[in-house]
């Protein structure tokens, strides 16, 4: 097989080497077509193309696969913790024992925060969107950490800053919500587990003892598991193309946080309650919102519904959907919201509209329900899903720094006048 592709363009011939990913998949680098053709590629939203090589996440959306370093989320989900899924998503292999060891005390002895970050947080009105306080929070660890700004620092100094997010964001993350609801911060507490200790400061105050539900600690840490990374999706690309600069992982990783807020992206997991909520208000009329889905006219998405890379079905969705029941079902909640959503889903997978553009439940949709079971407010949602990609970021921007990979910097294609005089304001 040719490992070229032919262009042909006003006479003239262009050949570009093609290269193979490990699952056989193939692109066409144009790296030097603008050189030798002076053509270069449009792609809106980068819909096919492929901003870099990597080696953390393997995704094929038509058979609905997901791994991370080889692994199948649906074994990772089943059988592993999301700390051990982070070690393995940010350094390539499943720790050993020793290795988990070290990485959770590691983890465990860093949850702490300056107490200045509390001054920081007191500055913002209670109405702030925890995902602008969490963004802001990290980008202000760079103040704290200041060494964290040189882009040439060595592996274990990297590795430290590595260890403080981890650390740090489950405790900046419920902060946010504290701040949200004007109560007391609740610090780490060293003897809990990475989920235990992040629900004891969401649910608790300072001056109570806080017993861990077990149901909802270990479901947390299913739902953290099933976000951990999803290759270059926008949040990731964000995190990569900032951090392609020689920005810190702390600037890149709030740059994340902020393109992962969007309805289109993470904070589809806030607008499916609210939409689900929306339509039981309105008496439950579900095909009306079907209706309103298709129709052109009508800004209106199904949120929760559609992907841009899945095209037949959400590996995550189908693990969130089963964890989902049983969470209900163990904490005894009956809630009206979970049937609507599933008689939208029912209707949505046999409607040709949503057949023919391979529309399906994503993970959004039902993660929010998880979210409701567990006592989580609608607004911090998003903030669950940055909890569980921060592993993602991390080991997207790691290797981005060590792959050397070049500052990103798209061209485009100009549609604007063309030079002319510049007219004084008096002509005008
Ligand atoms: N409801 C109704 N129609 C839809 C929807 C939807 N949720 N999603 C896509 N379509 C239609 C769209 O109108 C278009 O139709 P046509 O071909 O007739 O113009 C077609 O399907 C293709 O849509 P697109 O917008 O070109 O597809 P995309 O790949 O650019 O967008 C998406 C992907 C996820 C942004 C989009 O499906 C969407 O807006 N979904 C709702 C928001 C959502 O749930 N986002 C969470 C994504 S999963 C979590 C994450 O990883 O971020």
């Amino acid at each position: 097989m040719s490992n070229f592709a032919e262009l042909n363009y006003n006479g003239q011939s262009f050949k570009l080497p093609v290269v193979e990913g490990s699952e056989g998949e193939k692109a066409i680098d144009i790296s030097k077509l603008r050189g030798t053709s002076g053509l270069i590629t449009i792609d809106k939203g980068f819909k096919n193309t492929g901003s870099t090589e990597s080696a953390i996440t393997f995704l094929d959306g038509e058979k609905g696969i997901l791994r991370h370093r080889g692994y199948s989320i649906e074994e990772l989900a089943e059988k592993s913790s999301f700390i051990e899924v982070a070690y393995l998503v940010i350094y390539g292999e499943l720790p050993s024992e020793e290795e988990l060891r070290k990485f959770k005390s590691d983890i465990t002895h860093h949850t702490l925060v300056h107490e200045d970050v509390k001054s920081i947080l007191d500055g913002f009105p209670s109405k702030a969107h925890p995902m602008g306080v969490l963004s802001s929070l990290v980008s202000s660890l760079t103040a704290f950490y200041p060494k964290s700004l040189d882009p040439n620092r060595s592996v274990e100094q990297i590795n430290g800053t590595i260890i403080r997010i981890i650390a740090k964001l489950p405790t900046l993350a419920a902060w946010s919500f504290k701040n949200r609801v004007r109560q007391p911060l609740v610090y780490p507490n060293n003897n809990f587990d990475y989920c235990s200790n992040f629900l004891r400061m969401m649910f608790s105050l300072p001056t109570e003892d806080y017993n861990v539900n077990p149901v909802v600690a270990k479901a947390l840490d299913k739902l953290l598991i099933l976000h951990a990374d999803h290759e270059q999706n926008c949040s990731a690309s964000t995190v990569r193309i900032v951090g392609s600069s020689h920005a810190s992982l702390y600037a890149s990783v709030s740059a994340g946080i902020a393109a992962l807020w969007g309805p289109l992206h993470g904070g589809a997991n806030q607008a499916v309650i609210e939409m689900l909520e929306a339509i039981k208000a309105d008496g439950g009329n579900v095909s009306k919102y079907i209706d309103k889905a298709k129709d052109k006219s009508d800004p209106f998405r199904l949120m929760g519904f559609g992907h841009r890379v899945y095209k037949n079905f959400d590996p995550r969705a189908r693990i969130i959907k089963k964890a989902a029941d049983e969470v209900l079902e163990s904490l005894g909640i009956e809630d009206p919201v979970l049937e609507i959503a599933k008689e939208l889903e029912g209707i949505a997978l046999k409607d040709q509209y949503f057949v023919d553009r391979g529309l399906y439940p994503n993970v959004d949709f039902y993660s929010g329900i998880i979210y409701r079971a567990l006592g989580i407010p609608t607004d911090m949602f998003t903030v669950m899903f940055a909890l569980g990609r921060l592993p993602g970021w991390v080991a997207q921007w790691k290797e981005m720094r060590e792959n050397g990979d070049p500052i990103g910097r798209p061209r485009q294609v100009y549609t604007g006048h063309n030079e002319r005089p510049y007219i004084p304001i008096s002509e005008r």
